[in-house]
């Protein structure tokens, strides 16, 4: 990491981190920079939302103080060399379970964690998107048996004939329907042109399922007889969303050459000793970053073909943590995400400035992008050697600065507050449309 502007102080920050010991999380201080932001093929990026999955506080580490959140929504604050995700764009992303989590003002992101984001969805929904959609994208379409359509156009309803002809004669079952890898896979399923979907859920959550206008039958999963009755006709697909007594329940409604794929459990482990068929297969996988997955994911939002459910009620300031764990413990399912920074969006830009090593937003935008383009000559250089100026540059700036003894430029007026077209995150319950694209109503985040 190049140095930091020596006569501006390192930002004193505040994170969140794990206690391994006591599961128990706690804010505390960061700095940026920051010695964990210095790989130098990923992207700096300035966290704007965080959403933290439920049960992740149990999840082994390797790291002594980790950092919940693996999927984030922000600001890309500098780029490695020749990225096309230059400074200044705002971006969404799940990052490795491996490294640090994004709970944090700063994180990194490397080329395939980050993508741009949907266009008319707030912080807080976009950060609520990368680890449900891709586990339902990667089930169905890299794991499933489900054809991804060739184009991103084949996925609009206009165009259903260039759907691929094998999703229309597949039956397929989704359980756990109204939980955030479910809900996105219905949809993605019914886009996709998979012939017929049925969907299952607790009860309360049947009318949240039918909502997303995706799923051709939407049975309560607790109703006695409601999977049987389809013990004859078979599903070629089965993505259990749920395992147990679901997933074994799976099994039985499965077709004679079908597959299940399962993501709470391996299906395996839940397989009937007796009467399965042998050509039944089955696929257990862990959700990885695929950025070209999450820009269809994006297109499709912006298309206004998926939805992205976000009960208002699962947002916090991160300040609010306590809160926010109180919410994520108290159910047995769900994500709640925390707003990071929202009153400062861009700190370390407004404070580069205010000494003068940017002149302005878009001189620091312009600058960043063609320094990341045109800097092809070392990879040693970190990722905020476009950013920032380093110690012997200031240096010489301030000796020529005396030497003719003009003084620094009066810092620029504040730039307008970033703006972000968003919309009010739906209500769980909503009943509205899907496929009406949602009506913007632009806000400014503070
Ligand atoms: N392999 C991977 O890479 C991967 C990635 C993401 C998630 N996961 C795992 O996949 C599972 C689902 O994740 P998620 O994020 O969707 O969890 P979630 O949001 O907690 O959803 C689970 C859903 O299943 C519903 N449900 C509970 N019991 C049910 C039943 N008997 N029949 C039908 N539905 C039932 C729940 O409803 P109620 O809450 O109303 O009971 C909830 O809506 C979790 O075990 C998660 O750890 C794995």
């Amino acid at each position: 990491m190049s140095a930091w502007p020596r006569s501006i102080p390192p930002l004193e920050l505040t994170a969140l981190y794990r206690d391994k010991v006591n599961k128990t999380v706690y804010l505390g201080p960061t700095e940026f920079p920051d010695p964990t932001l210095s790989e130098p093929r990923a992207h700096v990026i300035q966290v704007c939302a965080v959403a933290l999955t439920h049960g992740e506080l149990d999840w082994p580490t390797t790291h002594d103080r980790p950092i919940p959140g693996y999927e984030y929504s922000g600001y890309v604050v500098s780029a490695p060399a020749h990225s096309p995700f230059t400074p200044g764009l705002q971006v969404y992303g799940h990052t490795s379970f491996d490294c640090l989590g994004n709970a944090r003002p700063y994180t990194l992101a490397l080329f395939q964690e980050l993508c741009i984001q949907p266009t008319h969805l707030s912080w807080e929904q976009c950060a609520n998107v990368p680890l449900g959609a891709l586990t339902a994208f990667q089930a169905l379409f890299d794991h499933g048996l489900l054809e991804r359509p060739a184009h991103t156009d084949h996925w609009t309803p206009i165009n259903k004939r260039c759907l691929p002809e094998s999703n229309l004669q597949k039956l397929t079952l989704i359980t756990g329907a109204s939980g955030e890898v479910g809900a996105w896979a219905v949809q993605l399923a019914a886009r996709a042109g998979a012939g017929h979907i049925v969907a299952t859920c607790p009860a309360s959550d049947v009318p949240f399922v039918r909502s997303l206008a995706a799923a051709h039958e939407v049975l309560d999963e607790a109703a006695e007889g409601n999977l049987e009755r389809w013990a004859r006709s078979k599903f070629h697909i089965v993505l259990d969303c749920v395992g147990g007594a679901t997933l074994r329940a799976a099994w039985r409604v499965v077709h004679a050459e079908g597959r299940i794929i399962s993501v709470a459990t391996p299906a395996i482990c839940e397989k009937p000793p007796r009467g399965v068929s042998p050509g039944v297969t089955t696929g257990w996988f862990i959700v990885t970053a695929a950025q070209n997955e999450l820009e269809l994911i994006a297109t499709l939002l912006n298309y206004g073909l998926l939805r992205a459910p976000l009960d208002g009620d699962n947002v916090f300031d991160m300040e609010d943590y306590e809160r926010a764990l109180e919410r994520l413990r108290s159910g047995s399912r769900g994500k709640v995400v925390l707003r990071v920074n929202m009153r400062d969006p861009r700190p370390v830009i407004e404070l580069l400035k205010e000494y003068g090593s940017i002149e302005s937003d878009n001189d620091w935008l312009a600058d960043g992008a063609d320094d990341d383009m045109d800097d092809g000559d070392d990879d040693d250089d970190s990722d905020l050697d476009d950013l920032v100026l380093d110690g012997e540059e200031e240096e010489e700036e301030e000796q020529m600065g005396a030497a003719t003894g003009l003084q620094p430029p009066p810092p620029p007026p504040p730039p307008p507050p970033a703006v972000l077209e968003r919309v009010e995150p739906p209500e769980r319950m909503d009943q509205g449309n899907p496929l009406a694209i949602p009506i913007h109503t632009v806000g400014v985040d503070q």
